[in-house]
Parts: structure tokens; C-alpha cells; sequence
């Protein structure tokens, strides 16, 4: 027999954000024009889809949100769906304290002028179809009248007040210092060696270019100020890798690492240029691109050492304390 559940009549709105937070959601951020043309944008899990003929869409919005005049004044909007990757986005668009949610988002102009974001798994322009007062949200329905795809990996998911992902736990992770730099390097050798290795078979040329391109833009992000391209272009080395070994398991592992890495490059490790990592990284790509798995794989190992070296990483818990909860 099941447990006896109570039941409950008093809607406590504590308790009931917390079973509302018990039905896991993508996230997206949706985003429009406000008059003045400036983009405006906000994290939003209220997304659903309402109607395949004609195609409709609906989020709510919080009425006492600054962006309603926005949203309200404008007869468009974009519903952007974000990937496990574009956490840091969401934070930054579900915050009123950033004053331009926009600066330094990569972002262009879709068919209709909305604001559509980069790199997410996809992206919806809409008209507005309807709109219902709901309480203390206004709900907007969209006629969908463009959609583009977009990155190829995971959606981001919002579950229990928390984004429920792999990240996250990987994250709590390697802030805590339980992730020895040891272990850590040991997996990208195995790891990488043996889709070096795949790779060296089954990489198509464009592929190999797709990595050489990465190791392009890792050179080419080496201010101060371009940390954060700097780890997207290392990113984007490791993950074309470990598409070029087209075994899914192992891209799989492999996207676990990268999401180490991020960490690791954002929090960890001193996030200085590394000038002398570039010739390691050139001779993988040179490997690859002769098929030459066993040089390939030496070329690795020794970037792998190189960047150790002087790193100043030796016990990541005294380098960085684990973040407060919350
Ligand atoms: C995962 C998540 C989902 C959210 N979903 C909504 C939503 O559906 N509707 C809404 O009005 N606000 C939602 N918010 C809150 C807004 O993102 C936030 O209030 C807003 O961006 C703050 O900007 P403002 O102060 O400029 O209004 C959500 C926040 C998070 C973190």
C-alpha cells in the first residue's frame, strides 16, 4: 500500500513554489525590442507550447517585472531555448541587479528584429497572438513565425529550484577540491587518447578543420579580458575531438570533462594565457589531419603536461573554497 498522503487546503505559497518546483522545465530567455530599440530580455521557465495549427506559444510574466512595458508596448518576441552550457545566461538575464543584460551576449537580429541569442538549441519569433491577465501574471501567447535550430547539445533544466544537470553536481565538485588534478589529468589522457585515436580513423577533413579553427581562436583570445572566449574556444577544441571520434559513449564522457574544464578555467586554474601551449596544440591538429594517431597522442600528453607546469594547482580545496549554498 502506498503511504497516506495529506492532503492539503490551505494553499501555502511557500510550499506551493515548491511543489510547482517538483515538474521539471527547460529554460528559456525571451526576448524582445522595447521602444526605445533596445533589446530586453528575461530568464523564463513559463514556456509551453499551446497549438500545432495554427503554430502557438505561451509564457507569463510576472506583472511587476520592469520588462513588462516592454513586452506589453511590443507586438514581437523571442523565445530562445537554452543548452546545459548557457547556464551563466540564465543567471545573468533571471538577475535585476545587471543593468545591460545584453553586453557581451553574443546576439543578432532575427526576421522580425527580435533578439535572437547565440548557440541556443533553438529559437522561436513570435507575433503576439493574445494576451490574458492572470492573476499576478500577464500571459503571452505567440504565433511562432520563424524558428531557427541551433546547438547541438543539451537543454538546460530547471528542477527543484535548481538547474538539474550534470554540471551542477560536476560543479560542486571541483569548487569542493574533490576532483584531483591527478585524476582529472589521467581522464583526458585516457579520454582524449583513445578519441585521438578513433579520430585519426574516422575524421572527416572537415572535421579537422572544424578543430584547427578552435586552436585558431584559443590564440587569438589571449587578453586579460578574454577569459571567457578563451574558455569557449578550449571548449569547442575538446568537444569537435570528441565529435571527430564519432563514438557517442565516449562524446558523452567527453562532454562531462569539458564541463570539468569550464569549471576548472572559471574558478581553478590561473586564468592566464598559456603562449606555450599553441604549438602543442597545432602539432595534435597536424597529426590528425596526417593520421597519425601515435603522434597525435604524445602531441596531447605533452599539452597536458605543459599546461601543469607552473599552473600553481596543487590542492584545488585550498585554492578555491566551496561556494555557500544557495
Ligand atoms: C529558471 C527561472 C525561470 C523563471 N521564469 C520566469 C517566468 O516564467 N516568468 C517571469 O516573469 N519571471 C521568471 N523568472 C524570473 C525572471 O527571470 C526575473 O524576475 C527577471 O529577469 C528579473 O529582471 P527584472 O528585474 O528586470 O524584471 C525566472 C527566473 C528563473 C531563474
Amino acid at each position: 500500500m502506498s503511504h497516506p498522503t495529506p492532503h492539503l487546503d490551505a494553499i501555502e505559497p511557500k510550499l506551493f513554489r515548491q511543489l510547482l518546483g517538483c515538474f521539471p522545465t527547460g529554460v528559456a530567455v525571451i526576448t524582445t525590442n522595447a521602444a526605445d530599440g533596445r533589446p530586453a530580455g528575461l530568464t523564463c521557465n513559463s514556456f509551453s507550447s499551446v497549438s500545432l495549427e495554427p503554430p502557438l506559444v505561451l509564457f507569463s510574466l510576472r506583472k511587476a517585472s520592469s520588462l513588462l512595458r516592454a513586452f506589453v508596448e511590443a507586438d514581437t518576441f523571442a523565445i530562445n531555448i537554452l543548452s546545459q552550457s548557457q547556464d551563466v545566461l540564465s543567471a545573468r538575464f533571471a538577475s535585476s541587479k545587471v543593468a545591460d543584460k545584453f553586453e557581451g551576449v553574443a546576439w543578432r537580429p532575427g526576421p522580425l528584429g527580435t533578439p535572437l541569442i547565440d548557440d541556443c538549441l533553438a529559437s522561436f519569433e513570435c507575433r503576439v497572438h493574445a494576451r490574458h491577465e492572470a492573476g499576478d501574471h500577464e500571459i503571452f501567447i505567440g504565433e511562432v513565425k520563424h524558428m531557427t535550430t541551433g546547438s547541438a547539445d543539451h537543454a538546460l533544466v530547471f528542477y527543484k529550484g535548481a538547474y538539474m544537470m550534470l554540471a551542477e553536481s560536476l560543479r560542486k565538485l571541483v569548487l569542493g577540491g574533490q576532483l584531483g588534478t591527478a585524476d582529472i589529468d589521467e581522464a583526458y589522457r585516457a579520454l582524449y587518447g583513445t578519441l585521438l585515436r578513433l579520430a585519426c580513423e574516422r575524421a572527416s577533413d572537415a572535421e579537422v578543420d572544424v578543430i584547427e579553427a578552435a586552436a585558431d581562436e584559443i590564440e587569438q583570445h589571449q587578453g586579460k579580458d578574454a577569459l571567457a572566449q578563451r574558455i569557449e574556444a578550449t571548449a569547442r577544441f575538446f568537444s569537435s575531438i570528441a565529435l571527430a571520434g564519432h563514438n557517442e559513449a565516449l562524446r558523452l564522457m567527453a562532454q562531462t570533462m569539458t564541463t570539468v574544464l569550464r569549471e576548472r578555467m572559471t574558478h581553478v586554474i590561473p586564468a592566464r594565457p598559456r603562449p606555450e601551449a599553441f604549438p602543442l596544440r597545432r602539432k595534435v591538429v597536424q597529426c590528425l589531419r596526417a593520421r597519425d594517431a601515435e603522434g597525435a597522442v604524445s602531441a596531447l600528453d605533452e599539452l597536458i603536461a605543459t599546461l601543469r607546469k607552473d599552473s600553481g594547482v596543487h590542492d584545488e580545496a585550498a585554492v578555491v573554497p566551496a561556494p555557500a549554498e544557495g
